[in-house]
């Protein structure tokens, strides 16, 4: 870990970890922007995470959020969603804050876990938001492009979108009020697998760094670190952050 002393992570009061799709992509999740296999590099987001295009097309939209759930609840938290997990247990607070709309920092036993952008595991009513539990919306085998008609609310007959934040809608109110808590609270900020690009979820770090919180981008791509109250570790998340804890167990069990 060039340049990064573990006493950051060992003698942090509170650590927030801030995720993105890099988390994810070791359990088979594409990212969005990854040169490869990013979503946004196949399809438009314009024409398939806003409210316009889900008026436009709702099957298709559906159908798109289906497909991204059936590959959620077909893959597995990786050692990255597992570490994360563990820290919590290592350190004495941490606040997990994440712009993934899956569910694999839950399945890989995180808590209370804060999510800016929604969850796929959340449909509710297109017109009055009420929460949707039918058992249509649990997704079969979806091929990928394929359209599915949304089904429709018990209460209203809306149509049932996906439970995610799209382009141009307001992050929820409640997580983003906890996420700037916890980026004003923390001494130490884990930024894992974002590519920092999306506002207002990517203020985050710059609210950590004002308040004093050193800041460590765990990153394929190396992120500009100065070594003294930002860092940066290139590599792969999944292999990076159960080294760290490996290091802090090693550091903590002494000579
Ligand atoms: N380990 C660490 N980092 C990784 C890995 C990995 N195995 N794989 C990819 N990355 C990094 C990439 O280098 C990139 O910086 O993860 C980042 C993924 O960036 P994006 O695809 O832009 O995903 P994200 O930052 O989560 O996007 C933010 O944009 O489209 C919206 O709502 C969507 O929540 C999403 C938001």
């Amino acid at each position: 870990m060039t340049g990064f002393d573990l006493r950051i992570l060992r003698d942090a009061r509170h650590v927030l970890v801030f995720t993105g799709a890099g988390v994810s992509a070791r359990s088979g999740i594409p990212t969005f922007r990854d040169a490869l296999g990013g979503l946004w590099s196949r399809y438009d987001p314009a024409s398939l995470a806003t409210a316009d295009a889900f008026r436009q097309d709702p099957a298709l939209v559906w159908g798109w959020y289906q497909w991204r759930r059936a590959q959620v609840l077909a893959a597995r938290p990786n050692p990255a969603h597992l570490a994360i997990a563990e820290l919590a247990r290592r350190v004495p607070r941490l606040t997990l804050v994440t712009q993934n709309v899956d569910d694999l920092h839950e399945r890989a036993g995180s808590q209370e876990v804060i999510h800016l952008h929604g969850s796929l595991h959340a449909p509710r009513c297109f017109a009055c938001a009420r929460a949707y539990a039918g058992s249509d919306a649990e997704p079969a085998r979806v091929e990928e492009g394929e359209r599915i008609e949304p089904p429709r609310c018990l209460r209203c007959n809306g149509r049932i979108r996906p439970g995610v934040v799209w382009f141009g809608e307001a992050l929820p109110e409640r997580p983003w009020r906890e996420a700037l808590a916890a980026a004003r609270a923390c001494d130490l900020l884990l930024v894992v697998g974002t590519s920092g690009l999306v506002m207002p979820a990517a203020q985050l770090p710059q609210v950590a760094r004002q308040n004093g919180a050193k800041v460590v981008h765990v990153n394929l791509d190396a992120e500009p670190a100065d070594g003294a109250t930002t860092f940066t570790l290139a590599g792969d998340a999944a292999e990076i952050l159960p080294r760290l804890l490996l290091q802090m167990a090693d550091d903590q069990a002494g000579p």
